[in-house]
């Protein structure tokens, strides 16, 4: 039990409502790397939008004399929506950040109980789809603080279909989510056993208290999959839904982490053809769309996945185009990254990209990113899932500008330590 040794059980966040996990999720910094953390985000606020160096100094010294007496402080509405944007700049594993400045930022830090969240969660998912023209949006609700966790979102999308394991072992509906429909009907919930049905979204309280929240039907539109070639397609009766909106990631912005703080865009094609309807972990359907496109997955063409996967791809942007719903096609997605990687370079800043996440998994050889070297610097604002995945990457001071190898091996070892040393918690001083 190396894990879970005494000083984790009187952590104050894990004492406080039983065992979350959100407090073992957080980014671990002292209440230097805070400070200096801090400082450098408003440097960079200061720097891209108003520079006033008079403003400049003041603001940070309030900041910095807050986070020492307090150990926390509030962002401004234009630091806040600032960060969010930057976080999205930042974030190596996403392929459509051309649009960063686009992001529409929805302040509800002041909004902490459970029916506020649900609430403001259906207006997000409204203001999101916008008829069909799908804006970029985020709503930040209440950050951490060092007393206390704030009530956040204990799913990974705002819509999630069902997958109900039966007695066979097969699944009908989305294998991901076998084990929290599980949860849902063991808090009572009720689905009709279909293919698509959306589950309720849970969310956490404060105390750690999970209450399942079902969203309005309204919250979802849904795009049903068809194919102008193949009207057999249509029959095998699929869909997806309109808008992706994650919860599950938590954005930190100068020293500051809001767990609760869902974001939306728009989809790119090959995330529904390619891998929620094809994974054998997700819906495992390609077999079944091969034959409605007359490909015979028992055959001896080697290449009959190539074919189905083109068609399937097809079927998924012929769908939302005739819907009227925003979606990107991949070669399209992988041109405005380009662009985006000029402008960053145009901009002084280093490019953060991962990429087994940038190159799509259609065409692959033809798009440019998959021909160019990719590094993540882990520069923050950012988005994370957890310590141990992702956020332990992410530093102060670092990354919004380019560095020597040898500074990169010093951070690089910096990092190492700081993995081995922090213990979980929420702020330590
Ligand atoms: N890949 C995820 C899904 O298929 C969504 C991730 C975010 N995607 C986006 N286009 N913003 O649901």
């Amino acid at each position: 039990m190396i894990g879970i040794g005494k000083q984790h059980l009187l952590d104050p966040a894990l004492s406080s409502g039983g065992f979350q996990p959100l407090a073992r999720r957080l980014r671990r910094l002292s209440l230097r790397e805070r400070r200096a953390e801090a400082a450098a985000f408003l440097d960079l606020f200061y720097e891209e939008n108003v520079d006033d160096s008079a403003d400049r100094q003041r603001r940070k010294a309030e900041v910095d004399r807050d986070l020492k007496q307090h150990g926390m402080y509030t962002h401004t509405p234009q630091e806040l929506a600032f960060g969010a944007k930057v976080a999205w700049r930042n974030h190596a594993r996403c392929i459509g950040r051309l649009y960063w400045r686009s992001l529409v930022v929805r302040d509800c830090r002041n909004i902490s109980d459970p029916d506020g969240i649900a609430d403001e969660v259906i207006q997000h998912m409204h203001a999101a789809f916008n008829r069909g023209k799908i804006k970029s949006v985020i709503t930040i609700f209440a950050p951490v603080t060092p007393q206390a966790l704030p009530a956040h979102i204990g799913a990974n999308q705002v819509t999630r279909y069902a997958g109900y394991l039966q007695r066979d072992g097969s699944v009908v509906g989305d294998r991901a989510n076998v084990e929290a429909t599980r949860q849902a009907q063991a808090a009572g919930w009720k689905g009709d056993g279909g293919q698509f049905d959306i589950l309720p979204m849970p969310v956490i309280s404060a105390d750690g208290r999970r209450v399942f929240k079902t969203l309005p039907d309204s919250t979802t539109y849904r795009v049903p999959l068809i194919h102008a070639d193949y009207p057999a397609f249509a029959s095998l009766g699929l869909e997806w839904y309109a808008v992706p909106c994650i919860t599950d990631m938590i954005l930190t912005i100068g020293g500051i982490d809001y767990p609760c703080a869902p974001f939306n865009g728009f989809y790119m094609g090959t995330e529904i053809a390619s891998r929620n309807l094809v994974d054998p972990w997700r819906f495992d359907l390609l077999g079944d769309a091969a034959r409605s496109f007359g490909i015979n997955p028992e055959g001896r063409d080697p290449l009959w996945r190539d074919r189905a996967l083109t068609e399937l791809n097809a079927a998924v942007l012929q769908s939302y185009q005739k819907a009227g719903v925003t979606l990107v096609d991949h070669h399209t997605a992988a041109r405005d990254f380009m662009k985006f990687r000029a402008d960053e370079s145009a901009s002084g800043r280093a490019l953060h990209a991962d990429w087994s996440w940038i190159v799509p998994p259609q065409a692959s050889s033809v798009l440019p990113p998959f021909h160019i070297e990719m590094q993540d610097h882990g520069a923050v604002p950012n988005y994370y899932h957890s310590w141990i995945a992702d956020g332990w990457k992410m530093m102060p001071f670092d990354g919004n500008v380019s560095r020597s190898r040898l500074a990169g091996h010093i951070r690089d070892a910096r990092r190492w330590l700081h993995r081995k040393l922090r213990k979980p918690g929420t702020f330590r001083r």
